[in-house]
């Protein structure tokens, strides 16, 4: 009889003007159902800008784009030109 370690629940986190931030247990496919190697990444990256080489993960390129993206969750819009907001308890 094993014991499987309880999965941790995936979060999914949006980066200001940038990916989203994936963690917990998840698995990635293509389109097709294929799966992405996503070995001994604790965590990813997924490209929201459109412009990366490695897609469907960020590689950075976000930042050399006017892509802008600061929605918050509550339905409001972050300040821009200030800092992050923290999250709620
Ligand atoms: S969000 Fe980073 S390259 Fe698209």
């Amino acid at each position: 009889m094993s014991q499987e370690q309880p999965a941790s629940p995936v979060v999914i986190k949006t980066r200001k003007d940038g990916p989203l931030l994936v963690t917990g247990s998840f698995t990635l496919t293509d389109h097709l159902g294929n799966i992405y190697d996503t070995t001994n990444q604790p965590n990813i990256a997924l490209c929201r800008c459109g412009r990366s080489r490695r897609r469907p993960f960020c590689d950075g390129s976000h930042r050399n784009t006017d892509f802008r993206a600061e929605e918050l969750a509550n339905g409001g819009s972050g300040d821009h030109a200030g800092s992050e907001p923290t999250a709620s308890p």
